[in-house]
This record gives structure tokens, sequence and C-alpha cells, in this order.
């Protein structure tokens, strides 16, 4: 990670996390425990840094943003507990440890993601705008859309593979820089320089991850990714051409730096 962007996430950070430590403290606390748990098993924060950085960018305030970076990171954190459930990707381990339903059993984790998700929108409740833009994004039409449509397990090229992870990872990513945006107090026109940012990024996210995965690509077996539809070289050119489309989206806010420098980072885990 370059440094000035390390030093910059490092100290916000440092407020997100304690935020973190400290949501749904009245729970039961055998079920405070629990959803603590995936919370506290790290991750690299990738949605609620995107949130705090859109608002600096605009020229707002990062403490403003804190709120609308919690909820983004509760849903991700909830839709990470329900993927791994047996019933879908049944994976016992993330992030190096196990995952909460081997830990905790099944029907809790199924709570600790209803518990999680519930607190996101806890957290934005003050915000109608937030909150719609919240649902939104990890409803239906967006993230739980694309788990659906990852379930269906019918995708065939590269449309259908884009037009999923728009939804399952890229609607997330959009809406935390447009949440971002609404709390720094942008015009439309800055919400929508951000959200071209926010698809372009999300597109880079879900190449890098396909390339990091590259080694475990076969020829024909297994689902499409890019790399398969595009080669390793091809996946890391659309990776450069997005970092470049989401540069130029956000290039004339007051204060992109750290935009520009984040997608930078979620794209050079490609390279
Ligand atoms: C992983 O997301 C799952 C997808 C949405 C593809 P991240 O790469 O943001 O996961 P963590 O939070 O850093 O572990
Ligand atoms: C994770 O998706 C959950 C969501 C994106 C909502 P994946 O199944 O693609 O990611 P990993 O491999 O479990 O992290
Ligand atoms: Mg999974």
């Amino acid at each position: 990670m370059n440094d000035a962007l390390a030093a910059w996430s490092r100290s916000r950070l440092m407020v997100v996390e304690a935020a973190l430590a400290g949501v749904c403290p009245d729970a039961e606390p055998g079920l405070r425990e629990a959803l603590l748990y995936p919370i506290q098993t790290g991750g690299k924060r990738i949605r609620p840094l995107l949130c705090l950085a859109a608002a600096e960018s605009v020229g707002g305030d990062a403490a403003a943003a804190l709120s609308p970076a919690l909820a983004l990171e509760l849903v991700h954190t909830y839709s990470l507990v329900h993927d791994d459930l047996p019933a879908m990707d049944d994976d016992d381990e993330r992030r190096g440890r196990p995952t909460v339903h081997i830990v905790y059993g099944e029907a809790t984790a199924i709570l600790v993601g209803d518990a999680l998700l519930t607190a996101a929108f806890e957290q934005v409740a003050d915000s109608p705008i937030l909150v719609r833009e919240l649902a939104r994004a990890a409803g239906g039409a967006g993230m739980v859309g694309g788990q659906y449509l990852d379930i269906c397990g019918n995708v065939d090229g590269i449309e259908a593979l884009k037009h999923l992870h728009r939804l399952k990872t890229g609607a997330l990513l959009r809406a935390a820089v447009r949440m971002g945006g609404v709390v720094g107090g942008a015009s439309q026109l800055q919400l929508q320089a951000l959200a071209r940012y926010g698809e372009a990024v999300g597109l880079a996210f879900q190449i890098a991850d396909d390339v990091l995965d590259a080694d475990e690509v076969t020829e024909d077996a297994g689902p499409p990714s890019y790399v398969r539809l595009l080669g390793v070289d091809g996946a890391r050119a659309e990776a450069r051409r997005l970092v470049q489309e989401a540069t130029t989206a956000v290039g004339e806010l007051p204060r992109p730096q750290f935009l520009l420098l984040l997608a930078e980072f979620v794209a050079a885990r490609a390279f």
C-alpha cells in the first residue's frame, strides 16, 4: 500500500475499529459475543474507507461519515457470515479463522447475520437518504440479487458475469462512495461522479479477486471468471482500464487524493 494511503487508513480505521467493537451493546450476551467474532477477525475495511474518502473528497468531514461507514461494514460482514453457511458456499474458514457457523453453530450464524443487518440500518436511521441508498444496494436489486444469480449458476459470458458482479459486490462499493458523498455535502453532479467511480472500482475489485484466484483456475472447469473469459493479461488490462475510468470520474472533485489511491490499491492486487 502507498505510504500516504497507509497513514491515512491507519488514522481513520482507529476510529472505525473502536466504533465497530461497540456495536449492538445491549444484544443478548451470547449473541453479542458471536456477532463480534466476524467483526473482529479483520478484513480490509474497504467499504468504510471508500465512504470516508468520498466524504473528504467533496470537502466533508470524516466524522460525519462514520455512521454510514459502520453500516456498510455491518452489511458486508452479515453477507459473509451467511455466504459461508452450508446452504450457500459451505466454507469452514475465512480470513484464516473458522467461520461463524463452525464456532457457534448454524442457527446462531443465521441470527448473527440478521442482527448485523438490522444494526446496520440503525446506524443510518436518522437519514432517509442513507437508508434508501443502503437498502437498494444491499437488497434484491443489489447484493442479495447478485448472490441469487451466483447460486443459480447459469452465468454464460462476460456481460452476464459483469451483471452478477455489479450486483453482488459493485452495488455496495457504489453505495459506499455515494453515502460518503451525501454526508460530505456533495452536489448531484458530484454524486454522479462518485457513482461512476464506485461502479468502475467495483468491477476492478472483482477482477483483482479473480486474478488472485487465478492459480486455482483450470482451463474449462469451474464457474466463469474474468480470467477464464479474458485470460490473466486480458483481466489485468481491464482492471487497468477501470482504474483509469475511476480516476477520470473523480479527478475534478475538490480533494480526490484518497479515492485515487484507493482505486489503485483495489486494482493493485491484480498486478
Ligand atoms: C470479499 O470481500 C467478498 C466479496 C465481496 C467478493 P472483501 O475482499 O472486501 O473481504 P474482507 O472484508 O477484506 O475480508
Ligand atoms: C461473498 O461472495 C459474499 C458477497 C459478495 C455478498 P464470494 O463467495 O464471492 O466471496 P468469498 O470467496 O466467499 O470471499
Ligand atoms: Mg463465498
